[in-house]
């Protein structure tokens, strides 16, 4: 169904005097941040923002700090009612705001399986349904994207931004001492909106993991987040270390300022249908209710200096090419008027694939994180204990237990300089769709190099080792080359775009993750593993030796998507197929940029949240320096 049939009514009604899209004169306007409703909405701006994730409500509490500014963020989900499911770690359930009908098409490089892609509907996006793992990239990915064409990115840019986002709550010096708990204060910061802490227990098979993994090469990391981490530590959580529950953007950037701040609305439950122009200036931004499509028409509002997407890695791109900014062959096919032909919007899709490979123990110790889910007994005991003094394996996010080790590819194998090699021979427009712009395949061509040389470095993770103390152990990759696509299927803005990982057509891909294989299997061959009498399960198992026969059962079980979308608006030259500058705006308009995870050249040696709140806090400098906003560095 296209908007102009489903909202003729709405059309007429708008003619009329008491439409909301009318000036919203004699509307009472609450004096404190709001969820606004349609009716208390004013009609125009200083900025709109579209998502009300981790990127858009950072950059509203930034912006609104001057108070002669008015932000609304129009965020597709509802706001979460602090549901136990969501604020406490043990009792994670996430897919309460996925959202729904995220489909893919067959996925070439994994048997042509259709895994449904992940990502928030929710206020706080990611933030509030994650597995609050919170990790930086390592240093040499930031010093790399600005090596892109992007002037002042850098590690030494972002330090300050990583630092002035957070707070970090040291653990118990029992705890650290007994668990193995390093950090180093200098990279943390301690005054800024989001909290992180670490768990206050670790079940004792982790300590048999971590001993294998010093074992087989991955030496204890002081600091994680201090620009490199090839090694074991403990996963930083996003918990407010207080009580022991999320710390969400919803709780960070909005309950945090909202007493204090009349200026900044936030309008739920609707979502961004277009950007509206007026030749090539972004003024305004159409949106609908999600909740009642059958009775409304896109509404607009207006903003004076600038509408900011923040829509994530799959919305971001989907709202570029519904208003006229994309390749101009994919907008003709649908008929949308080209305001910019930026043929990089919607390519350049990447995420961090993950593998669960199967273990049966002939001795694990107990208890383990198995034992939360076959004991009764046990899990109603902890929960008790959590409940009265907020500790034990409840204060652990569900089945990610409390150690972690990030490789570089040189720790993985002793063939890595043969990968490279290899990977240096292909062309690199065999790894793209076959009919990718030749500014974006000059574009990837340096994305590829510039990863090709993090390949060979010692400093750069190319994938991430992990065992709940249970049954799965867990092997990411970080750093694919594969690259996917994202593109609206039709002009309705209600309908799921056409997604496709391509994960793993990448022959490179194939190599590096049979490589992660092998080294996990490494790790539990270790003698503090041996000790617990870990067995590679079905469909896995020791019979299978040669890379052809791993890979061809990886193929069959890996998740292309990790919910780490990113990179479908990428920050890259324009004649390298960009979609924004190195200061996050739009190429070929003016009043529009980009605050999300989509702007980002590749992948990171990490997890997005840190760096997605961080780069929130960059951008917001960026922008009050330009329009002379209060607060301005
Ligand atoms: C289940 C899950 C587990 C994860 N685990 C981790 C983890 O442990 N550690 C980590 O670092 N990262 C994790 N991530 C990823 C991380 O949360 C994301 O990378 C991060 O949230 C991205 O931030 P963003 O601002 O780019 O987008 P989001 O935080 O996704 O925000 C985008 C927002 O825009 C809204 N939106 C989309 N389209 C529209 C539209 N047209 N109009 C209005 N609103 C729109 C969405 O509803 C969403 O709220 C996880 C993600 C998920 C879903
Ligand atoms: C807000 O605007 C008024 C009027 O233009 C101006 O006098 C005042 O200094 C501004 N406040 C800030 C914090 O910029
Ligand atoms: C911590 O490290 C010490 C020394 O390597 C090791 O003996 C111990 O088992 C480790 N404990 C945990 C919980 O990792
Ligand atoms: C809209 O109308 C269609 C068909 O009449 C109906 O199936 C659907 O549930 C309605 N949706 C909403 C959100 O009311
Ligand atoms: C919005 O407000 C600004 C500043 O007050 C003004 O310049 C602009 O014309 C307004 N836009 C609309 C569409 O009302
Ligand atoms: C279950 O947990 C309880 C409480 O911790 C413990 O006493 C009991 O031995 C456990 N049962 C089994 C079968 O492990
Ligand atoms: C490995 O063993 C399993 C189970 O015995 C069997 O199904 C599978 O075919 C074997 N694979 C190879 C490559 O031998």
């Amino acid at each position: 169904m296209r908007s102009s049939q489903y909202c003729l009514l709405g059309a007429l009604l708008s003619l009329l005097p008491f439409s909301s899209a009318a000036p919203s004169a004699g509307v009472r306007i609450p004096g404190h941040a709001t969820v606004v409703s349609k009716r208390s909405l004013f009609s125009n701006y200083t900025f709109v923002i579209a998502g009300g994730g981790i990127a858009g409500l950072t950059l509203a509490d930034r912006l609104t700090e001057d108070p002669n500014v008015t932000v609304l963020v129009i965020e597709a989900g509802p706001i979460d009612f602090g549901q136990d499911g969501i604020l406490v770690p043990g009792n994670f359930q996430p897919w309460w705001y996925f959202w729904p009908g995220l489909e893919t098409v067959p996925q070439a490089g994994l048997n042509n399986r259709t895994p449904d892609a992940i990502a928030a509907r929710v206020v706080g996006g990611g933030s509030t349904i994650n597995a609050m793992v919170y990790l930086r990239g390592d240093a040499d990915d930031y010093n790399a994207w600005g090596a892109l064409g992007n002037p002042g990115w850098s590690w030494q840019n972002m330090l300050p931004y990583f630092k002035k986002a957070e707070t970090f709550t040291a653990p118990d010096p029992a705890l650290a001492a007994a668990g193995n708990i390093t950090w180093d204060s200098s990279v943390r910061g301690t005054s800024g909106p989001v909290q992180y802490s670490y768990p206050n227990f670790f079940y004792p098979g982790s300590a048999n993991w971590w001993n294998a993994a010093n074992e087989v090469g991955l030496p204890p990391v002081q600091d994680p987040l201090a620009g490199k981490k090839q090694g074991v530590f403990w996963i930083p959580s996003t918990l407010d270390a207080q009580t022991m529950t999320r710390n969400h953007a919803r709780i960070n950037h909005f309950d945090r300022v909202k007493s204090s701040r009349p200026n900044f609305h936030l309008l739920t439950s609707n979502v961004v249908t277009k950007v509206l122009f007026n030749g090539k200036n972004a003024i305004g931004v159409n949106y609908l209710s999600t909740t009642a499509i059958n009775m409304s028409c896109p509404s607009t509002v207006y903003a004076a200096k600038e509408v900011i997407l923040a829509a994530g890695g799959f919305g971001t791109p989907k709202i570029l090419q519904l208003s006229g900014i994309g390749s101009k062959k994919l907008l003709d096919s649908f008929s949308i008027p080209v305001v910019s032909d930026l043929p990089g919007v919607g390519q350049n899709l990447q995420d961090q694939p993950t593998l669960s490979i199967p273990y049966t123990f002939t001795s694990n110790i107990s208890p383990n994180y198995g034992t939360l889910l076959t004991n009764a007994t046990y899990a109603a005991e902890q929960r008790a204990l959590y409940d009265s003094s907020r500790q034990g394996p409840y204060t652990l996010i569900s089945s990610v237990s409390s150690n972690i080790g990030v490789v570089s590819l040189q720790q993985t194998t002793s063939s890595y300089r043969q990968i490279i090699a290899d990977a240096r021979r292909r062309n690199p427009a065999d790894s793209l769709p076959r009919d990718a712009d030749p500014a974006v395949v000059r574009g990837y061509a340096a994305q590829r190099e510039a990863l090709l040389k993090q390949f060979a470095r010692a400093d750069v993770g190319v994938g991430t080792l992990h065992w709940d103390t249970d049954s799965t152990a867990l092997v990411y990759h970080l750093k694919p080359l594969s690259r996917g696509t994202v593109t609206i299927k039709s002009t309705n803005p209600l309908d799921s775009p056409v997604i496709d990982f391509r994960t793993g057509t990448d022959p490179a891909d194939v190599a590096v993750y049979t490589a992660l294989f092998r080294k996990n299997r490494e790790l539990f061959a270790a003698p503090s593993m041996q000790a617990l009498g870990p067995v590679e399960a079905s469909p896995f198992g020791a019979n299978l030796t040669t890379d052809q026969e791993i890979y061809a059962v990886m193929r069959d079980l890996i998740n292309p998507t990790n919910a780490h979308q990113c990179c479908t608006a990428a920050m890259m030259p324009r004649d390298k197929g960009g979609v924004v500058s190195s200061d996050q705006k739009v190429y070929g308009v003016k009043g529009l940029r980009i605050a999300d995870a989509s702007i980002w050249p590749f992948q990171l040696s990490g997890s997005p949240m840190a760096t997605v709140y961080a780069a929130a806090e960059r951008l917001a400098d960026i922008i009050k320096r330009e329009h002379r906003l209060a607060g301005a560095p």
